[in-house]
């Protein structure tokens, strides 16, 4: 008697490992368990019940027996349920594989040229300037002849210049919209006015035939020189740096009298000559100058009554003396791997 319920035991609990060991999920794992150690009708949890029954002289034996393979089938449950659940967390493995790294998106960026014109227009538009801005086809009146630079001048020699039809050309810088905003505005006026020039010129290392310019100008009762100069010196120091020291030279400009060209300090060697500076320890940053009252005259102004400041840089120009680029073509090449090093 004795050795058939032990043996029945044995086989019982064989049986139970082999189907916890071959649950697949958690609810086979528990149609097993229900299976051996339901409270109703579980196989073991009957042969527990039914020890009552049975001779006391074999009870204690079989009931220990009975409470071990109990224990063993619920140790064994508990494993496996821990085993499942650790499988079900890890990640599918083939080509959904979600622990390989993720594939990075492309970000853009401004052009570093892009980047200079607006930093140069943050630093006016705090001093002051609003942008303005004029057509990119001009008529020879707002490029040259209302700048008092007639014709016949050198500085309107065909030449240099891209003609569209008769008297409209491609502007070849951004002094017009002076004379456009002028004649659309009374003073006081403060404009800086971004865009793109045209010239015949062959590219090379430091000509395009499109580039950019900036265009200042300030008008009002009373403006002089020394605003001028106080104006540029902060704009020098705010976008070179504080230690950056700007020099006025005299120079030649139809629509400008006095004129001068402003110089920093090469904000590659700080000034004691380099390369960048050709030995000079000097670079030329821009033209500026007071408005001729030639100019005022062409717009109408009373040059007895207003005085003003102009100036003009190219940002291009700029974007190569700031970031040390030695060749101003690389700005158009469209190569990402010389673009993507401003971002
Ligand atoms: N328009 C000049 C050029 O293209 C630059 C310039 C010089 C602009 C002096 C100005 C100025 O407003 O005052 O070379």
């Amino acid at each position: 008697m004795i050795e058939s319920l032990l043996k029945g035991l044995a086989v019982l609990e064989r049986e139970a490992l082999d189907a916890v060991a071959t649950a697949g999920d958690a609810d086979t794992l528990e149609q097993v368990r229900i299976l051996y150690l339901g409270r109703k009708d579980g196989k073991v949890s009957a042969i527990l019940r039914a020890l009552a029954e049975l001779d006391p002289e074999i009870r204690p034996r079989v009931g220990s027996e009975a409470n071990r393979v109990r224990d063993v089938i619920r140790d064994a449950l508990e494993r496996r349920t821990t085993e499942l659940t650790a499988l079900a967390g890890r990640p599918r493995e083939g080509p959904d594989d979600l622990t390989l790294p993720g594939r990075a998106r492309w970000v853009g960026g401004l052009h570093p040229v892009t980047r200079v014109i607006d930093e140069i227009c943050r630093i006016f538009a705090s001093l002051g300037f609003t942008r303005a801005r004029g057509p990119e086809a001009e008529t020879e009146w707002y490029n040259f002849v209302a700048l008092n630079t007639p014709l016949d001048h050198p500085a309107a020699d065909m030449q240099a210049t891209l003609y569209l039809s008769g008297n409209i050309l491609l502007r070849s810088h951004t002094s017009p919209v002076q004379v456009r905003v002028m004649e659309r505005h009374q003073p006081p006026i403060r404009i800086l006015a971004p865009g793109m020039v045209y010239r015949r010129d062959a590219p090379d290392a430091s000509h395009l035939p499109a580039f950019s310019q900036i265009e200042g100008l300030a008008v009002d009762g009373g403006v002089t020189f020394v605003d001028l100069k106080a104006v540029l010196g902060e704009f020098a120091h705010r976008f070179f740096g504080p230690e950056t020291r700007v020099r006025f030279r005299p120079s030649f400009f139809p629509f400008t009298e006095p004129s001068a060209e402003v110089d920093v300090s090469c904000i590659i060697c700080g000034g004691s000559g380099c390369a960048a500076c050709k030995g000079t320890g000097w670079m030329e940053i821009m033209g500026a100058g007071m408005v001729d009252p030639a100019v005022f005259e062409a717009v109408g102004y009373d040059p007895q009554r207003y005085t003003g400041y102009a100036f003009g840089m190219g940002p291009h120009r700029i974007a190569l003396l700031k970031y040390g680029i030695p060749d101003i073509r690389l700005f158009h090449e469209n190569d990402v791997r010389f673009l993507e090093q401003f971002r």
